[in-house]
């Protein structure tokens, strides 16, 4: 073999290509290296001009990079919060109906993301919420990298809210119609709240669970239902229709939610007059996944029935 006088290296993740050629630009090397290789492969080489590109795949590679970290990260999440789940099932059945859907995520492609701005929420207060997790559970340990590198979004949008609570309520989503796995009978993800949130009355026709992983939830079931703390390592469920509120203390909460069954069918914002009669305000989830507010209509005994009430 000639002396080699020149050399393109071809840079990728793992395998690099070698290209060579001597004085004349006869080539004389063509070979693929693994990354272990390059080292040994350059000392046996007299002095050579190398030529390497420096910068204009970088930033592709650094996103693959990214994304494959991403779904490592969700599949983690999944496998840790199926097995949590599968731990609880015997206390609480209901639960093999979230492990089935768990289960059926397909897993196999992930969602790519643009660079939007994160909402305020997670600026303001979701380095307090991973700091605080003091946990040992390993679902919530393994919490800290997945909130970091989700996207998130502000879940409620439009009039109709006080900012403070639309600011105060964002979600990321693992699997679902907007989430790092797509799915369309599950939504699941990482939902954070605000310090002194208070998330009003409301029900939806899906099944929800939520697992806190660090900071305080305190749930009312009903309306004048008496309300519970959920602690970080603690889940709660509430049945399809079943009117609740969520409030949160003087620190941020963050939690795991998982919605199946009727997850696309409205979320109904229940309030009372100052005469004492109560209606609700339909909500719709967007594309997207966030909700806007629509019509309001008075509460039926059929409502009330269907909502636990009665
Ligand atoms: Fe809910």
């Amino acid at each position: 073999m000639n002396e080699v006088t020149t050399i393109g290296l071809d840079l990728a993740k793992s395998v690099f290509q070698v290209h060579g050629v001597d004085a004349s630009g006869k080539p004389v090397v063509r070979r693929q290296l693994r990354r272990r290789q390059v080292l040994s492969f350059f000392k046996k080489l007299s002095p050579c001009l190398v030529g390497m590109e420096a910068q204009d795949s970088m930033p592709a590679r650094i996103a693959e990079d990214k994304i494959v970290q991403l779904r490592e990260l969700a599949l983690n999440f999944r496998n840790c919060f199926t097995a949590e789940l599968r731990a609880c099932v015997k206390q609480e059945p209901v639960l093999s109906k979230f492990i089935s859907e768990l289960e059926a995520i397909d897993c196999s492609s992930t969602r790519e993301f643009g660079s939007e701005p994160l909402p305020v929420a997670v600026t303001k207060y979701l380095e307090t919420a991973i700091d605080q997790i003091n946990c040992s559970h390993p679902l919530a340990v393994s919490i800290g990298q997945l909130a970091a590198s989700i996207k998130w979004y502000q879940i409620f949008q439009g009039e109709g809210i006080e900012p403070t609570l639309s600011e105060g309520l964002v979600a990321g989503q693992v699997a679902g119609q907007v989430g790092i796995f797509d799915a369309s009978s599950i939504r699941t993800g990482l939902f954070l709240l605000a310090p002194g949130i208070h998330y009003p009355l409301h029900q939806h026709g899906a099944h929800e669970i939520y697992f806190v992983v660090s900071g305080q939830l305190v749930l009312q079931h009903l309306r004048t239902g008496t309300p519970f703390a959920v602690k970080p390592g603690q889940f709660s469920v509430t049945p399809p229709h079943h009117v609740h509120a969520l409030t949160v203390n003087q620190n941020p909460c963050l939690l795991i939610y998982a919605w199946i069954g009727e997850v696309e069918a409205p979320n109904w914002w229940w309030k009372q007059d100052d005469a004492g009669s109560w209606s609700r305000i339909c909500w719709i989830r967007r594309p997207d996944a966030r909700w806007v507010r629509t019509t309001s209509e008075p509460i039926s005994e059929e409502i009330l029935k269907e909502a636990g009430e009665k």
